[in-house]
């Protein structure tokens, strides 16, 4: 334990998939062994965009048990609803007093969403909210994939002026970023990569798909029409983003399982994949569909306290600096 603090969050949009599982809760566990951490069911962020309330309601517990079935252990890390610790938002609005509305207006996020957002000011307002989930806890590290770098930076912005300001209050956070399966692409198209939110159902797969629901997601993946199972994301991205995902799962070298599976035909090798992913998928459904959501609300209500208690100590000293004490 190297006593250094981590934070993350996910937003409870949609349903959890195989990237997620890849590029974050894989992340999140191994994480648990070597840091302090903390990970968060971000709902208030879910609100920035327009939402079904039975949606939200529904997606956070989802995404809670989502969490613990992939692995974060609630004994080990501190794992909350972002709504259920208010000093969020409020460090949020003290943070959003230093922040320029031009830096927040080009962000990349804001730019694509802004639109969708009718009037926008959640999504303009967004990257302040994270970097108060971030500050809040006086993290040292937070690991997210590259399309957060921005608002790592923001973050990073606000904490230095805070300090500068009105004297030293926060460590400023360090990206982490995940050493394996950066990016895992979409089953049926390997240029744009797996997302919840793709309209076509076979183009991802979700946790809590089921066995079958799997070999045929795998065996009707997109791939070139050659005959050669290679690594080689230029020529053959589909092929490739599959080695990617058995590796992942086999916890074999790609190189290795490209030379077993090279010449066999991609029949064959899609059948492979889809065992192993299959069986390595089936543990976190199991884990999902064995717990109770009463057990889950009551695991982030106890969590939501221990979290309260933290903020609250950080929101002290922020009081404290700005004049509120
Ligand atoms: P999202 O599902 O877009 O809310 O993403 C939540 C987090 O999951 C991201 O910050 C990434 O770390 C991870 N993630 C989402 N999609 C993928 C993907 N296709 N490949 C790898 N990681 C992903
Ligand atoms: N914006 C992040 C995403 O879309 C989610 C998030 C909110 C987050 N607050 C955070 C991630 C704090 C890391 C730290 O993936």
């Amino acid at each position: 334990m190297s006593g250094k603090r981590v934070f993350s969050g996910m937003q409870p949009t949609g349903k959890a998939h195989l990237g997620n599982l890849i590029g974050a809760f894989n992340n999140w566990v191994s994480m648990q062994d070597s840091y302090e951490t903390i990970y968060c069911v971000v709902d208030l962020h879910a609100m920035s965009t327009p939402f079904e309330k039975t949606d939200l309601s529904e997606g956070r517990l989802r995404l809670a048990k989502m969490i613990i079935a992939a692995g974060v252990d609630p004994k080990r890390s501190l794992l909350y609803y972002q709504s259920e610790v208010p000093q969020h938002a409020e460090l949020y609005w003290i943070l959003g007093t230093l922040t320029g509305v031009g830096q927040l207006q080009r962000m990349t996020q804001f730019k694509e969403k802004s639109d969708r957002a009718g009037q926008g000011f959640g999504i303009l307002a967004y990257p302040v909210l994270q970097a108060a989930d971030i500050l809040i806890h006086k993290v040292h590290a937070v690991p997210v994939g590259d399309d957060q770098a921005q608002h790592l930076e923001l973050t990073r912005d606000l904490a230095t002026r805070f300090n500068s300001r009105f004297g030293e209050v926060f460590p400023v956070p360090e990206r982490i970023t995940p050493e394996i399966g950066a990016r895992v692409m979409s089953l049926q198209d390997p240029d744009s990569k797996m997302s919840k939110s793709d309209p076509n159902a076979r183009a991802t797969l979700f946790l809590d798909d089921s066995d079958d629901e799997i070999r045929k997601k795998i065996r009707s993946a997109v791939t070139d029409t050659g005959t050669e199972v290679a690594y080689d994301w230029e020529n053959k991205a589909g092929i490739s983003n599959l080695l990617e995902i058995f590796a992942y799962f086999s916890g074999r070298s790609i190189d290795d399982l490209a030379a077993e599976y090279g010449t066999g035909g991609y029949g064959n090798f899609k059948s492979a994949v889809a065992e192993s992913v299959a069986s390595g998928v089936k543990p976190i459904r199991e884990a999902y569909e064995g717990m109770s959501d009463a057990e889950v609300v009551e695991v982030m209500r106890a969590s939501a306290a221990t979290a309260r208690e933290m903020a609250d100590r950080t929101m002290d000293d922020v009081r404290a600096a700005v004049g509120l004490s």
